[in-house]
């Protein structure tokens, strides 16, 4: 059975998306008008980076670091060197130094959470790590906030596309 959208009658217009929540700016900035959308931009806006020992003594730290080893490993198989990878809730970009590992070429990421792309920017821009071990990525990269789902993609990314790899991590896997 076709699946529809809540709310949609049951006839042919089932299969068209529901109205669109946002008002979009060709910039890529949002302007949340659905009180669900703006809570989980404030969520994860809220998070604050945790320290290394913080980190550590989490109770799910096992399943973070085999989260993030499966990562690894998904990047490293599909990406070849220059790939223009375009990821989708990239978060505080914590996936970065694996795309730079795998030699991607050009990096867009997007998130709702403007909290979340402001330190995905530090982090970029190799301002996050206190010991100073790493530069700056070797890629450009393209930080835009916005609600992925809403945005149109084919308008604000016109000048990034077409892309090599498009990668969604973790969007609705939510660490307690
Ligand atoms: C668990 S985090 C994962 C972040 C990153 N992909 C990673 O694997 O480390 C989920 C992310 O999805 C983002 N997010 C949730 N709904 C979104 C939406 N509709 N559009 C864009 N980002 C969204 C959140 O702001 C958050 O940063």
């Amino acid at each position: 059975m076709k699946r529809g959208y809540p709310g949609s009658p049951s006839n042919s217009s089932a299969s068209s998306p529901p109205k669109s929540r946002l008002k979009y700016t060709p910039k890529g900035d949002a302007d949340f008008s659905n009180d669900f959308v703006q809570r989980v931009a404030d969520h994860y806006s809220a998070r604050t980076n945790q320290t290394l020992e913080e980190r550590e003594a989490s109770p799910i730290i096992h399943s973070k670091k085999l989260n993030n080893w499966i990562k690894s490993v998904l990047v490293q198989q599909h990406t070849e060197q220059g790939d223009a990878v375009l990821d989708l809730a990239c978060g505080k970009g914590g996936d970065l130094i694996k795309w730079d590992k795998a030699g991607a070429g050009y990096y867009v990421g997007i998130d709702i959470a403007d909290g979340s792309m402001e330190d995905c920017r530090t982090r970029y821009n190799g301002d996050a790590d206190h010991h100073k071990r790493r530069k700056k990525f070797t890629f450009p990269a393209r930080l835009i906030c916005g609600d992925c789902f809403e945005l149109r993609l084919d308008e604000v990314l016109a000048d990034d596309a077409p892309f090599d790899i498009v990668t969604c991590q973790e969007l609705q896997l939510h660490h307690g």
